[in-house]
């Protein structure tokens, strides 16, 4: 099936016997495997007579061969799929058949991302990025603080180096352009914390995305909007491995303090008024930052500082700040 689009990822027009030839498959078994392709996919397709068929625009599709050369430096170990459930649930599942660590895990689409909180997380294929990194966690939990801010540092830097300005990070690790979402994170750790354990580093990023069959409840914006150019995702991917690796051999390094300042200089909302939903309660205050290990420090009322970090934490900032 990826065969197919890849060979038609250029958007220019393809014969059937092109197709035919290139697949090994007959003209009429060609059109059946678009039909299959355009409901998968929710791809647009057009069919001439006498010229073929071509995408309704070019799609930028993942390539094993680009990533797994880049990953191969790191040592970290590739595995492309087309379709998953999701990366971070693929990931669970390869640490349980025995699959050692480091490894990365991509995929062409998701049917089941998931966002913070057990949320959905929209994930059409062949269009934006689903990234897991899993790590072997050796030096015991307290090694990890402030380690998904620093993720959210590395994804930024990454987004940078493709085109995207006025990028930014909201606490803890969400990143947003012109206001609106670009690209989610979301950290999960299994295995025994007193013994062997690992992280599990999921990354969404929106790239080419034009619409979404999910409702997506917020602003959101993608890699295309904010370059006005087609984004190539492989490129990208590559991008956010060799970020991934030096903030993450830096954070491993030194500890989130060394990254805090870098950490502040991008924070969206510092010296801003936010309200904190911790789920019980709602605590208003002044974002001044964060501390060592990445929590996140608000000026409450009648002027006391408190620090607070979990994953079940939302900041929102108000809209007098
Ligand atoms: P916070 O967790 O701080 O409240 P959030 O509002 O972004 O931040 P998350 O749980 O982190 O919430 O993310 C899930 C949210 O993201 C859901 O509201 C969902 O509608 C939205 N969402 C789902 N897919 C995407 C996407 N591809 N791009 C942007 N947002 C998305
Ligand atoms: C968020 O809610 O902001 C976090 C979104 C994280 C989405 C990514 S996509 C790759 C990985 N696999 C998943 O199912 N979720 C994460």
């Amino acid at each position: 099936m990826n065969n197919l689009l890849r060979l038609l990822s250029d958007g220019c027009f393809h014969s059937g016997e092109e197709l035919g030839a290139v697949l090994g498959v007959s003209r009429s078994a060609v059109w059946k495997h678009l039909q299959r392709l355009e409901g998968e996919c929710d791809i647009e397709l057009f069919r001439v007579p006498g010229r073929g068929y071509r995408l309704a625009e070019p799609i930028s599709l993942l390539s094993y061969e680009e990533s797994s050369v880049v990953l191969a430096r790191f040592g970290w170990q590739l595995y492309l799929r087309e379709t998953v459930d999701s990366t971070n649930a693929e990931a669970f599942r390869l640490l349980q058949s025995g699959t050692a660590a480091p490894f990365v895990i991509l995929a062409e689409g998701q049917t089941a991302g998931r966002g913070r909180r057990g949320r959905l997380w929209a994930s059409p294929p062949a269009q934006n990025i689903y990234y897991t990194l899993v790590l072997k966690v050796s030096d015991g939990p307290q090694g990890l603080s402030g380690l998904s801010l620093v993720v959210g540092l590395a994804v930024l830097q990454a987004l940078r180096r493709a085109g995207v300005r006025n990028a930014g990070l909201k606490w803890p690790n969400d990143i947003y352009a012109d206001g609106k979402k670009i690209a989610g994170i979301l950290l999960e750790l299994t295995g025994d914390p007193a013994d062997v354990c690992h992280v599990i580093i999921g990354i969404g990023i929106n790239v080419n995305m034009a619409a979404s069959a999910v409702e997506i409840d917020q602003p959101w914006t993608t890699v295309r909007a904010q370059i006005g150019a087609l984004a190539n995702r492989s490129e990208l991917a590559n991008f956010v491995s060799e970020s991934l690796h030096l903030y993450i051999s830096r954070h491993a390094e030194h500890g989130f303090s060394a990254l805090r300042d870098e950490w502040e200089a991008n924070n969206l909302w510092q010296g801003k008024l936010c309200t904190l939903s911790t789920g019980s309660q709602q605590v208003k205050g002044l974002m001044i930052g964060v501390n060592e290990l990445g929590a996140l420090r608000l000026l409450v009322e009648g002027q006391e500082e408190q620090h607070f970090s979990g994953g079940e934490l939302s900041l929102r900032l108000d809209h007098d700040s």
